[in-house]
């Protein structure tokens, strides 16, 4: 049985469920490819950190304050990056990217800015493979869908609820009338909110999901800076109470969409009704609408954000790139298609 060597770069939340699910379903995946799977080095920051939370952690595994150790071990195939932010990962990837390592990443912030398509455009260069399924709508396998099933549609907009923490907020707050502060606690403490959650309440971290969607769905690359963003720090009790009243329920709304050669694009709190399925979208769900010439309208709903919905779909990407070293395939990388268009503000 082949065996492949997986280096993480991070040990929280994302981290924590990548090592659980390779641990806890290790059988299931060398059954399912014939080929194992083992996480040989782990590189954190704080070495003395509790990590009772990992019990599925073999013994045997290094943890190390050396992202060298990593990236330079020979014997490491494939360097999973969730750490999060921008500057630092960047830099460990693009190392890890010239010593020969292929890429998996649950990075929404990297992949959504310019530094992260050049470095997938390096990986593609050098037949490695840059996956990040991860990335957009956490549990829910959106990106290789669009990739994949979706590839020989047209599709004219993709929208939806993106972000699993705003979602949960407005969920509680909706359901249970609780304040905006207490929930926002309980969702950090769910593991659901970025280090930062700033990136969450404001609108940025859907905006940079929908940079990705728009890439990945219409082939167009969006400046993150560009999109309209509103996030639902501002939105009262009282703004959900009316609206429930009006027959409406409150939702953080993605939306994208592609016509004649331009997007429109933009993340706002946004009124639905309660007729609409996006309403029932509850707690940290997530739901992503595709439109497109051949295949009208669809709709995926999962998690959007979790320890281990979240690390299945790294996972996932780790095994996909562990069949491409088994058959000694070229390289793969998300997102290589692109095409020309200018952009708007979306439309109401
Ligand atoms: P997290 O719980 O804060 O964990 C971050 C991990 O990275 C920790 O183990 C930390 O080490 C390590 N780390 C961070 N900065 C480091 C540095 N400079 N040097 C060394 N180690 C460093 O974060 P997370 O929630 O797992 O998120 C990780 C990534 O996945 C982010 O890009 C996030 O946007 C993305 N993501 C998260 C979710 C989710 O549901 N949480 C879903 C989809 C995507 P220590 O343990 O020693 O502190
Ligand atoms: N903080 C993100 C969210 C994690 O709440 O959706 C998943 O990307």
């Amino acid at each position: 049985l082949k065996e492949i060597k997986v280096g993480l770069l991070g040990l929280g939340t994302v981290g924590g469920g990548v090592a659980k699910i390779m641990h806890d379903h290790a059988q299931k995946m060398s059954d399912t490819e014939g080929i194992s799977y083992k996480v040989a080095k782990i590189f954190v920051r704080d070495i003395e950190k509790s990590r009772a939370k990992h019990p599925g952690l073999p013994e045997e595994i290094t943890l190390t304050t050396d992202f060298n150790d990593v990236i330079n071990d020979p014997e490491i195939d494939i360097v999973v990056e969730v750490m999060g932010g921008t500057s630092f990962a960047a830099d460990c990837i693009e190392a890890a990217l010239r010593a020969g390592k292929h890429i998996v990443t649950a990075n929404k912030d990297l992949i959504a800015i310019e530094r992260g398509q050049k470095l997938i455009q390096y990986a593609a260069a050098n037949q490695l493979d840059f996956l990040y399924e991860a990335a957009v709508a956490g549990g829910i396998p959106i990106l290789n869908s669009l990739r994949t099933s979706l590839a020989s549609d047209k599709l004219s907009s993709v929208s939806g609820i993106v972000n699993g923490t705003t979602n949960y907020i407005l969920t509680k707050m909706y359901e249970q009338e609780r304040n905006f502060d207490e929930v926002l606690a309980e969702a950090q403490a769910l593991g659901l909110a970025e280090a930062d959650p700033s990136g969450d309440v404001d609108g940025f971290d859907a905006a940079r999901k929908m940079v990705i969607l728009t890439k990945m769905a219409f082939g167009v690359s969006v400046d993150l800076d560009k999109i309209p963003v509103k996030g639902i720090r501002h939105v009262k009790s009282r703004d959900i109470q009316v609206a429930d009243q009006l027959g409406y329920v409150i939702k953080l709304i993605g939306t994208a969409s592609f016509k004649d050669g331009t997007v429109y694009a933009s993340v706002a709190p946004t009124l639905v009704p309660k007729t609409h399925p996006l309403s029932t979208v509850r707690n940290e769900m997530n739901a992503v609408f595709t439109s497109g010439a051949a295949t009208g309208e669809m709709m995926f709903y999962g998690p959007g954000a979790g320890e281990l919905p979240t690390g299945a779909m790294v996972v996932s990407d780790i095994m996909a790139i562990g069949q491409h070293i088994e058959t000694q395939t070229t390289g793969h990388a998300f997102a290589n298609y692109s095409q020309e268009a200018t952009w708007r503000e979306a439309e109401n």
